[in-house]
Formats: C-alpha cells, structure tokens, sequence
C-alpha cells in the first residue's frame, strides 16, 4: 500500500497532487487539433438540444456539488433552465421529466445506489442520460445513453478531489458544447474560455506549491469545533464543498452559508475566534463579501478569505488570506476548492484521524 501512495503519506493529499494532471488530461482528450471539443460517443445534436426544455443534474455528496456549479456554466453558457437535485430527493420527488428532459447524472464510482435509481427513473419516463463518471464500465455508464469520461485516474480516498475538480471541468465543456451548437455563445468567447481552461493545470500547481501557508491556518483553528464557510455565486457552492471536506475526515463541525442569507439567522451562531472561511473570488460579488465578512469578523470570527492574487482589499476583512492566482470568474471555482482540500487534509492529520479512512463513510455507497 505504502507503494502505490507513491512517498504520500496518504492516497488523500497523493490525489490532491494529481489535480493539475487529472484537469489537464480531462480536458486534452476531448480538444481536436483545431481545439474543438470532440465528446466521444456524445451524440447531441443541435436539434436534440432544441427539443431540450429543461436540464436536471443529480448526483450525490462530492459530485452534487460540483453539479450545482455545473447549472451555472449551462446557464450562463447555453441558455437552458437547470435544476441540480440530490439524487436520494430527486427519485422520490416525482420530478417533471419527459422526453424533452436532459437529466445529468455525475458519479466518480457510477455505482451510487441512489444515482442509479434517479437515471432509471428518469430514462423511465422518456429522459435522455448524460453520464459523468470515472470509472469505465460501471452501472452508471452502462445505462446511460451517452457518457462523459472524466480522467482523474482510481480515487482511493474516501474524501474526493481529484474527482470534483474533474468533474467541473467535464461540466464546463459540456456546457460550451451546447453552447456552441445552439449558438448562444460566440467562437471568441469559447475561445477565450478553452484557453483560460488550458492554464488551470499550472494554476493548481502553483496553489500546491504555497501548501506550507495553508498547513499553518490548519494549526491555528484545528482544535476549533466549529466552522462556517461562506460564499456567494458560485463561492458559495465550493463553500458547501469546503465544508462537508473538513466534516468528512476531520469530524470537525462545520456548515456553509450563502454569505446574504447569515442575517437571516444563522449570524446568531457567531461567537469568539470561530473559524469563518469566506470566498471571495467573484468579481461583481466582491463588495458584497467583503461586507459580510465584517459583519462575522465585527463579532469575533477568525476569518481566513480565499481570494484571487492581486486584491488587496480582502484583507482589510481578514484575519488570513489564501490568494490563488488571478482566473477568469466564471473558472474559479476550480481553483478555489484547493486551499479548502489542503485545510481539511491538514486539520484531520494534525487531528490524528484517519485520512484516507473515515469513521462510518464508505468510498461508493451501493445501497440505499
Ligand atoms: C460517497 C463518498 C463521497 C461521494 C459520494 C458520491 O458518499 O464518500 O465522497 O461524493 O459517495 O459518490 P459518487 O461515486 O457517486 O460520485
């Protein structure tokens, strides 16, 4: 075992560091030489997409979130309404599905019980499937009518990484494909998207190669029993990811909260030098954060901003700052769940918990 975590002290911060790979074959394998993307067996047409009135994504636990970012690139990208549901609520909701739903299933195993029986509910009711899964051959992709391999490699680790990341890139060419093919964005924006796309890797690394700062904020709240993570847009979706991480293998109790909606009662749980990790990558959200974070830092909170390279700003809200480097918005999100994996990592190894092992979780829940 100890081979196969290549000199890592465990599978979980070895995955951490595959990201700038896993990203970058994600997304080389489906560019042509024109850097067109090219979806493998993905036959959506334009005139499929026409018929399409309505996009569900569903998918559990890590894959949920990055499907709740994933209906703001088909959104923003290409014009169509999406829900994103989690897939134990969705199968039992009755949702409205018929032949003109598209329904998204995002799975690193494609064996999650509650997935699958979404996909077959909805495939029972005319739905076309879309599947974003790791792992080639599993139930999920078997059953779906069109697959979108993500390339992460084997997750070994129970607390995912490597596979949000790619999943969110999976999600953003998708988008761009219908996109492109319904003709809701031009050629110069793909282009400028593809190509912001091609320098996440080398992002990521950098983010990687500043972890020494990230293990020093872990030392400094990792006896705290509590935690808030907040965000607005799509910081707030990679806060809901923060939090459950640190939930997942440190057992640390920690909540996120649409950073607009803490008026409405959740301020109250404000004490003394409790941890509020803030992100706050969004350009035209940025006043609105930095606001927030004086309401939570005005009551004592111990803030520790994300924020991109350059914004200075941030800090006068912050008690700790994580600058990545400078991304386009919409792209962010990508980066900014980095910081949050390597503090989960560092708060449950200074915790003594089992990384890679969690009490009461298991890597693929294949029963209901
Ligand atoms: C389990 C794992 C999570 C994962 C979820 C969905 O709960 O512990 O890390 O996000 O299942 O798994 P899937 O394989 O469907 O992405």
């Amino acid at each position: 075992e100890a081979a196969s975590k290549g000199g890592y002290d465990h599978f979980m911060i070895k995955e951490i560091n595959e990201q700038p790979n896993g990203v970058k074959e994600t997304l080389v394998r489906r560019l042509d030489e024109n850097r067109n993307i090219k979806l493998d067996n993905i036959n959506l047409t334009k005139e499929d997409l026409d018929k399409i009135n309505k996009v569900y994504i569903v998918a559990c636990g890590t894959a949920y979130h990055a499907g709740l970012v994933g209906r703001y690139a088909i959104e923003k990208f290409a014009k169509i309404p999406v829900e994103t549901d989690v897939a134990s609520e969705f199968r039992y909701r009755d949702p409205f599905v018929d032949e003109n739903t598209l329904l998204i299933v995002v799975s690193q195993s494609g064996e999650t019980a509650d997935t699958l029986a979404a996909l077959r509910e909805a495939k029972s009711k005319g739905a076309r499937i879309l599947a974003i899964t790791n792992v080639v051959g599993s139930s999920i992709s078997r059953e779906a009518d069109d697959v979108f391999y993500t390339w992460a490699g084997p997750e070994i680790a129970v607390a995912s990484t490597k596979a949000y990341t790619t999943q969110l890139v999976s999600l953003y060419m998708i988008a761009l494909d219908m996109a492109m093919k319904k003709g809701t964005i031009t050629q110069e924006f793909y282009n400028q998207v593809i190509n912001d796309l091609e320098n996440i890797p080398s992002k990521i690394e950098e983010i990687l190669n500043n972890s020494d700062e990230i293990e020093k904020i872990a030392e400094e709240i990792k006896e705290a029993k509590n935690a808030f993570y907040i965000g607005r847009g799509l910081d707030y979706y990679v806060a809901m990811e923060g939090a459950l991480k640190i939930k997942e293998i440190s057992y640390m109790h920690a909540e996120a909260f649409a950073a607009g909606e803490l008026k409405h009662g959740t301020i109250a749980l404000i004490e003394e030098n409790i941890p509020v990790v803030a992100i706050a990558s969004q350009g035209s959200l940025f006043e609105k954060m930095v606001s927030n974070m004086e309401e939570v830092k005005a009551r004592g909170a111990y803030v520790i901003a994300v924020a991109q390279e350059g914004n200075k700003e941030v800090e006068k809200a912050a008690d700790r700052v994580i600058y990545i480097p400078k991304v386009n918005d919409i792209l962010a999100s990508i980066l900014t769940v980095i910081p949050l994996q390597l503090l989960s990592y560092y708060v449950s190894v200074k915790r003594g918990c089992d990384v890679d092992k969690p009490r009461n979780l298991a890597k693929s829940v294949t029963v209901e």
